[in-house]
């Protein structure tokens, strides 16, 4: 697919569902009793996955497009699956379902694509270990498949190394079956959605600061659930409405929750007219609609807690710096690097293909913005972040940016390239 210069971006967009939010919603409902009614579920590829999983399993999920019904079998109602778990791209499914199959009375294999299979697990066989879970990974490299040989479980207090919610989640789903509390302190805290639903379908769960504490629940309610926009897909709008001249653009029905939001306050922080709108809450979950003006932008410096806050955004915001005044610098980011690609050295690349002045550092880069950016075949990696940030970035070059791999992107947004061209104006 090919990109080039484009004028201004105008007009009203809204982003489809929450990515995270919908795969949880998913594996709450399947494992509530009652049925979940879910509105704006994403359609992509991962949480597709996701359903996949459960239907396997022997939940009824009836998907009918933005509307998912997931009739819950309760927390011990799982069945055997017939063949291993296929959880496709998807690390958010691979992880958090490893949480809830560490406590089941059956054994399951997980496996998923190329990607996955080369993705670290030991962050969550650790700590599901240490709570009694047998999981063990089959090729021996700390990697998927993994098996998974359900068992009684044990509360722990799980001080992670990273900032991770997959990590987080994980535990806490573990921690439903499991005797007595379970906690997970995190270095920073990582995006809450395991926390706010949990509590939306009754489970015993506090949070303060970055601990998050479970208890066993006797039987989680079925509820309703409604998913904001996704955050980490409006960035790429964001970006694109801050880059192209001209622009203005009004996102709508965005998840703001604060720890996803860290793009909002970097662009801000950079310059960037970029203005929330019509704040409500949907389902405990914060949105507003975003409205975002081509803006003279300058550097910054990304890193410590607001990391996990824009873990995945991190790509377009690399390439932003390039078209703003001075020095940007990336740092504390050294989960870039076991993305879906290594998203450090990833991006590195693509920019410096594209006549921009990036440095790959250990735990982020180093962008020098101001100079003219020009075309070049860059190659996604299958990378669905990748893709659109260069799709974007291609918009504000001289000449030709072509992608190799472009159709990756319905891992996350399947209708990405058309509601690009909507907003051309
Ligand atoms: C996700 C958490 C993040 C993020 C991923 C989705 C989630 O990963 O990068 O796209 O839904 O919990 P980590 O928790 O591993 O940082």
């Amino acid at each position: 697919m090919k990109f080039s210069k484009v004028p201004p971006l105008k007009g009203e967009i809204t982003i489809p569902g929450d990515k995270s939010i919908s795969h949880r919603s998913v594996m709450l409902g399947a494992i509530a009793k009652g049925t979940t009614e879910i509105t704006n579920f994403l359609q992509g590829a991962d949480c597709l996955s996701t359903i996949s999983c459960f239907r396997a399993m022997g939940v009824e999920i009836e998907n009918e497009g933005s509307r998912v019904l997931v009739r819950g079998k309760g927390l011990k109602g799982l069945k055997r699956p017939d063949a291993p778990l296929d959880c496709g791209n998807s690390g958010t499914t691979t992880r958090l379902i490893s949480g809830i199959l560490a406590a089941q009375d059956f054994d399951v294999t997980l496996t998923g694509d190329a990607s996955i299979q080369k993705r670290p697990m030991k962050r969550i066989m650790d700590p599901l270990s240490q709570m009694g879970a047998r999981i063990t990974s089959l090729p021996g490299n700390g990697c998927a498949p993994l098996h998974i040989q359900g068992s009684p479980l044990s509360g722990i207090h799980y001080t992670s190394p990273v900032a991770s919610a997959q990590v987080k989640s994980a535990i806490l789903l573990a921690g439903l079956y499991a005797q007595g509390e379970t906690q997970v302190t995190e270095p920073y805290l990582s995006r809450n959605h395991s926390e706010l639903m949990l509590k939306h379908f009754g489970a015993d769960i506090r949070s303060e600061g970055s601990t998050a504490s479970i208890r066993p629940a006797g039987e989680l309610s079925g509820c309703r659930i409604q998913v904001p926009g996704d955050i980490s897909s409006a960035a790429f709008f964001l970006a694109a409405g801050l880059m192209v001249p001209g622009s203005e653009i009004l996102i709508k029905n965005v998840g703001v929750n604060p720890t996803r939001d860290g793009m909002i306050k970097v662009c801000q922080a950079m310059g960037g007219d970029v203005t929330l709108l019509n704040v409500r809450n949907d389902s405990g979950e914060p949105a507003a609609d975003i409205l975002v003006r081509h803006s003279s932008l300058h550097g910054t410096t990304i890193g410590g807690a607001v990391i996990p806050t824009l873990i995945d955004e991190l790509p377009m915001l690399a390439a932003l710096a390039c078209f703003a005044e001075g020095e940007t610098v990336i740092r504390d980011a050294a989960e870039l690097k076991v993305k879906e690609s290594n998203r450090i050295a990833v991006m590195a690349a693509g920019l410096s293909a594209m006549g921009a002045d990036v440095k790959e550092t250990e735990d982020g880069m180093i962008i020098r913005g101001g100079r003219a950016l020009h075309g070049a075949r860059i190659d996604s990696h299958l990378d669905h972040r990748i893709a659109m940030t260069f799709a974007v970035t291609g918009l504000c070059a001289q000449g030709e940016t072509e992608i190799l791999g472009a159709e990756c992107v319905n891992i996350s947004y399947p209708g990405f390239y058309q509601d690009l061209k909507r907003c051309v104006s």
